[in-house]
């Protein structure tokens, strides 16, 4: 797939003897990318908030497809928190039109490279056009083989473990689930993330250092690698260097070192 979809490589000019470094070690199956910045990044450049936030949607687009390049199992992206209301309702208004015109411009494209999309949060909460425009994308790509594209948006990693619990105390409560068996892989199972290996790879750019409640539960064992730079500056090569610095690191997963 590498060579056939898109030349993502000149797009993102990325070094390709990076690439071929990375390929010899494996693979993070599953990162996960906390999308922040974008508002620093107009400020930066005298730019209204907006134009980060689209800049920050055409980042997504490159690594994407990076990510389906390399044979990234999964990528799961933090676009918009249970919190981001908080913020004006214009920008909110924004953000919400961007994820509709990313659907709109990238969907065929994701469906045409086997790209399987899934959105996780509470995106029933969101404008019903919205949530049916992305219910439609999920199905369409259900059936797809390649990279899992988890988008979150209107997700909080606290909410998402209340939703778990609710369904489990329904289903004790029925009668179908006994307390005995409310274990990890049975929290798991009741999360947006149900199937889906655990995150490898944590990324924040923005220079902020911490995770803004999210992936609470499946965060538990990831590496995390932080960066200065804003997302809208996020190119194919600095996810590279990411995925290198991931494959330096020592897992041990509470065991002892194994080099
Ligand atoms: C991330 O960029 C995008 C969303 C949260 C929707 P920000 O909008 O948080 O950008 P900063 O953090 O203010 O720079
Ligand atoms: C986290 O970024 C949410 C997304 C990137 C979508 P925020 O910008 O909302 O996080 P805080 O407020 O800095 O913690
Ligand atoms: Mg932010």
């Amino acid at each position: 797939m590498w060579r056939k979809w898109l030349g993502t490589a000149k797009q993102d000019s990325v070094n390709l003897s990076l690439v071929e470094q990375v390929k010899q070690k494996p693979m993070p199956q599953h990162i996960a990318i906390i999308m922040d910045g974008n508002g620093r990044w107009a400020k930066k450049r005298g730019m209204m908030r907006s134009f980060g936030h689209r800049a920050g949607a055409d980042r997504l687009r490159s690594i994407v497809r990076t990510a389906a390049e390399l044979g990234v199992s999964v990528l799961t992206t933090y676009a918009f928190s249970t919190e981001n209301w908080k913020r004006p309702a214009q920008e909110v208004d924004f953000l919400m039109k961007l994820f509709w015109e990313y659907l709109d411009n990238n969907i065929e494209e994701m469906h045409q490279n086997q790209v399987k999309v899934r959105f996780i949060g509470k995106t029933e909460e969101l404008s019903p056009a919205l949530y049916e425009k992305m219910m439609a994308a999920e199905k369409k790509t259900a059936n797809n083989t390649g990279l899992v594209l988890n988008l979150a948006v209107n997700y909080g990693g606290r909410a998402e473990i209340v939703s778990a619990v609710q369904k489990i105390a329904q289903e004790v409560k029925e009668g179908t689930l006994s307390v005995e068996d409310i274990t990890e892989e049975a929290l798991s199972d009741r999360m947006y993330t149900a199937g889906l290996p655990d995150p490898d790879l944590l990324i924040r750019p923005s220079g902020d250092l911490r995770i803004s409640n999210f992936l609470l539960w499946q965060l538990a064992y990831a590496e995390f690698w932080f960066t200065g730079i804003n997302w809208p500056d996020f190119t194919s090569e600095v996810l590279l260097e990411a995925i290198l610095e991931y494959q330096k690191r020592d897992r041990r997963f509470g065991g002892l070192k194994n080099k």
